[in-house]
């Protein structure tokens, strides 16, 4: 999502390696995603979110943002509507999940589907989504369920009345980082008593919330998701971040305690951890990057905040509440929260020392526009912009960023929860599901547990910010009949994903570190303003 590259601009590197063609790649059977001895499994998967997805998704945050002022909105965006028919297609759907030949879907319930006014739990939406896992299950689809992907029920932060005078109501709890905020952690805590308790027979594994720091930049920082709340201070930003640790570690909990079922009898009932943003920062001046200490210090501060606070607070019950690197506020209660790790990668952005952390030292680079919308300078690899997003989409990127979170948590099982491209172009998206997988199997070979690879996404959807514009889907959607189609991108991942390898000629024809087959001209044309 472009949320973070509203911040960002890309870095200029030169290309290197030959195309690909290596030797076919083998991947082992599926396995647990925590077990200790489930060491060596992998598997594969496709992802999706469900306000992303969901037709009739009223009572959610996005709806009333992205409805028409006309209508009582506050008309931010592209209106959501029925996004892509998801929840009453959801059957179609998981048969073409099926029909992909993966293991696994990665799918969140709609908090706000399920709780639309505070303690009023709408049976209709559990029932259906009890129906969705009892048909995954004959599928033979394991379910990873996310609960919180970046949306709430609008009692939870109503973006219609921010400013929250009278402080927090049962209407409107004002959000994380306000007074409301430690309530809010409770009512997660209840919700995913809920879910485990009305699910977990049906699911062991659960993911608790999605990318943490870019959700929160985006919804309360810098006011591009609901509940739009504005603010760079620093101390606001650790209020707000301390309130989604504790929701993480409350959801952790919760379903630890609830979900006692093991549902595919492996003897692990719930397996919780959570998906976090990851990206290829890069010191912008960096063909000489020990000339730029400012820039390899900016890049290790942000590499702190965006990749390592989230996962070393969780881990260790202590926060770094001044965001300096140190940790130094006790949490007891979030001690060892997570049994595994979900790394979500789409670009390569280059950071700057001189800007500051907050909103982020990101530096005006090729393909994107950083600030400015719209723009998109010329690059040396043209082939890798995803104009669409208005970023980088260095898929080679993956492979470091995979190896130091191996090596920084030894002891956490790792998986590729999200990795795929914005594209019209079905060719694009094998190269990227081809690519990404060959750096999955390096970093394997080099040690890593990692232990799976989901795409995003099942369909094209709602791209938050961005609208309906940008198509991450395998299955392509037209918004007039929301027929869903294949392209070859889909081929590539069901014949790999089927066959468990990836062959020689597939890594010929897709793979290797060389330019990508270029966005179709009529998007640059769209998307880039050349200069
Ligand atoms: C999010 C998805 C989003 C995808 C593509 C991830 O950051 O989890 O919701 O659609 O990126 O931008």
């Amino acid at each position: 999502m472009k949320r973070v590259c509203v911040l960002l601009a890309l870095c200029a590197c030169g290309e290197d390696g030959p195309s690909g063609g290596g030797p076919p790649i083998d991947f082992p059977a599926i396995g647990s995603l925590a077990d200790p001895s489930g060491r060596g499994s992998f598997r594969f998967g496709v992802a999706s979110a469900a306000t992303q997805i969901e037709d009739g998704n009223t009572a959610v945050d996005w709806y009333v943002w992205t409805l028409p002022e006309a209508m009582g909105g506050i008309g931010k965006g592209t209106f959501v509507g029925d996004a892509v028919r998801g929840y009453s297609r959801v059957m179609e759907d998981l048969m073409l999940v099926k029909g992909l030949g993966v293991d696994s879907y990665r799918f969140s319930m709609e908090w706000a589907r399920i709780e639309p006014q505070r303690d009023v739990i709408d049976e209709a939406a559990i029932a259906h989504y009890r129906e969705q896992l009892v048909a995954m299950r004959t599928l033979g689809i394991k379910p990873l369920v996310t609960v919180h992907h970046f949306s709430n029920p609008i009692w939870v932060a109503d973006p219609r009345a921010i400013s929250c005078v009278n402080g927090p109501t049962s209407e409107n709890l004002c959000g994380f980082g306000s007074d409301g905020g430690p309530q809010i952690v409770e009512e997660l805590r209840e919700h995913a008593t809920l879910l485990g308790q009305r699910f977990g027979d049906l699911v062991d594994e659960w993911g608790t919330v999605n990318e943490p720091i870019n959700y929160l930049f985006a919804s309360y920082a810098v006011g591009y998701f609901p509940p739009g709340i504005l603010s760079l201070d620093p101390n606001q930003f650790a209020k707000v971040l301390r309130d989604y640790l504790a929701s993480h570690a409350a959801i952790y909990s919760a379903l630890k305690a609830s979900d006692t079922v093991d549902a595919d009898g492996d003897g692990r009932p719930a397996d919780v951890g959570f998906s976090l943003s990851v990206a290829d920062w890069v010191p912008t001046r960096m063909n000489k990057p020990s000339d730029n200490p400012e820039d390899l210090a900016a890049r290790d501060r942000l590499h702190n905040l965006f990749h390592y606070l989230f996962v070393d607070s969780i881990k260790s019950g202590m926060f770094d509440a001044n965001l300096d690197g140190v940790a130094e506020e006790a949490h007891p209660e979030w001690r060892d929260t997570i049994d595994w790790l979900g790394l979500q990668y789409y670009f390569r952005a280059g950071v700057s020392g001189d800007r500051p952390l907050l909103p982020a030292p990101i530096s005006f680079t090729p393909c994107t526009s950083g600030l400015d919308f719209g723009a998109c300078r010329p690059s040396p690899q043209p082939s890798y912009c995803v104009p669409a997003m208005g970023y980088e989409g260095w898929v080679d990127g993956i492979y470091d960023v995979i190896v130091a979170f191996g090596a920084r948590y030894p002891d956490l099982p790792l998986v590729v929860t999200e990795a795929g491209i914005a594209s019209t172009s079905g060719k694009r998206r094998a190269e990227n599901i081809v690519r990404v997988l060959e750096a999955i199997d390096r970093a394997r070979a080099n040690g890593v547990d990692l232990r799976g690879y989901y795409y995003w996404s099942l369909t094209d959807n709602f791209e938050w910010a961005e609208g309906f514009g940008p198509r991450f889907g395998l299955y392509s959607v037209d918004y007039t009949t929301y027929a869903r189609t294949a392209n070859e991108g889909t081929e590539v991942m069901t014949a790999i994903a089927s066959a468990r390898t990836i062959t020689r000629d597939q890594r010929a024809a897709h793979g290797g570190t060389g330019p990508m087959t270029p966005e179709p001209d009529h998007m640059l044309d769209t998307y880039c303003r050349k200069d």
